[in-house]
């Protein structure tokens, strides 16, 4: 495991922090390998029920280290070493929340369009600059970018690179919530703190709902929600919560009496 990467398991929650302040967090091949298996770790583990995701020294990261751009290998389609960790978080099943403090660039930015809940610091800076270095955007943010803050915001981002200040993203949904850098810490662990304490099963289906296929008609959906919702129901988490709140009325009614 890369040593610029620290895991760390508390209350159910696994938090994975880059921690290479030196270069603004940038991310080494070691280092996504490091997270990507972090990320399988916490899918397998059943005592992990979410991730928390942030960068050590007050940025998040200035992303892709620039030095695994240039190779002398010139060798036609040769993947990036982002993808293992990229395939790992589309195959998280648990929520995924990210901290945003300084600089979220590149990946540091493509990454939180796939987390569940992103809390930024008020000095948070966004920034995509594929097109400024000869490159695209990569693992889906084309598509996810427009879906979330619309065509015209995700054009003017993606192709003109200009940096996206806290304020901003808040305000065209790309972050949940901005505060104060220390307290943004704070709050992201305790939402995934939260996160975890849910009913899991019930938890985990309603994401994946929500991450499924938005193309889909509101009937088809209908009938889809139906289908998890009656297995749900059915399920030992959902009896428990029922009986529960039900021997908490009669006890209720019980002590009126
Ligand atoms: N890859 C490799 N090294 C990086 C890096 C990156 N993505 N980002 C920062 N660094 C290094 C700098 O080279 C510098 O190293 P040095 O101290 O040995 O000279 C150190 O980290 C500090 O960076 P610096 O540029 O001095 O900090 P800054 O606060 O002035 O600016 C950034 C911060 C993030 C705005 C700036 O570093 C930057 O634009 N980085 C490149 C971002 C980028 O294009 N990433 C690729 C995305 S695909």
């Amino acid at each position: 495991m890369s040593s610029d990467v620290r895991v760390d398991l508390n209350e159910a929650v696994m938090t994975v922090t880059l921690d290479r302040p030196s270069k603004k967090n940038a991310i080494t091949a070691e280092m996504y390998a490091a997270m990507a298996n972090a990320i399988e770790k916490a899918q397998a583990d059943t005592g992990v029920n979410a991730v928390f995701l942030r960068g050590e020294g007050g940025n998040f990261t200035s992303g892709n280290d620039i030095g695994l751009f240039v190779s002398s290998d010139q060798s036609e389609h040769k993947t990036s070493p982002a993808l293992p960790f990229l395939t790992a978080i589309l195959a998280l099943k648990k929520p995924l929340v990210a901290c945003v403090r300084g600089h979220a660039v590149g990946i540091g930015a493509t990454v939180l369009l796939h987390c569940d809940y992103v809390v930024a610091s008020d000095d948070a800076r966004l920034r995509f600059p594929f097109v400024d270095l000869g490159l695209c955007p990569e693992f889906a943010s084309t598509l996810l970018l427009q879906n979330i803050v619309g065509r015209s915001k995700a054009t003017e981002w993606l192709l003109l690179g200009t940096p996206i200040a806290a304020a901003e993203a808040l305000r065209a949904g790309l972050v949940n919530s901005v505060m104060s850098a220390d307290l943004a810490e704070e709050e992201a662990l305790s939402i995934a703190k939260r996160l975890a304490a849910k009913p899991q099963g019930a938890l985990r289906a309603t994401r994946e709902l929500i991450r499924g296929d938005v193309s889909e008609s509101p009937s088809a959906r209908i009938v889809r929600e139906s289908a998890v919702f009656d297995a749900l129901r059915r399920s030992d988490e959902a009896q428990v919560i029922f009986k529960r709140f039900l021997d908490r009325s009669a006890e209720t009614v019980a002590q009126r009496s």
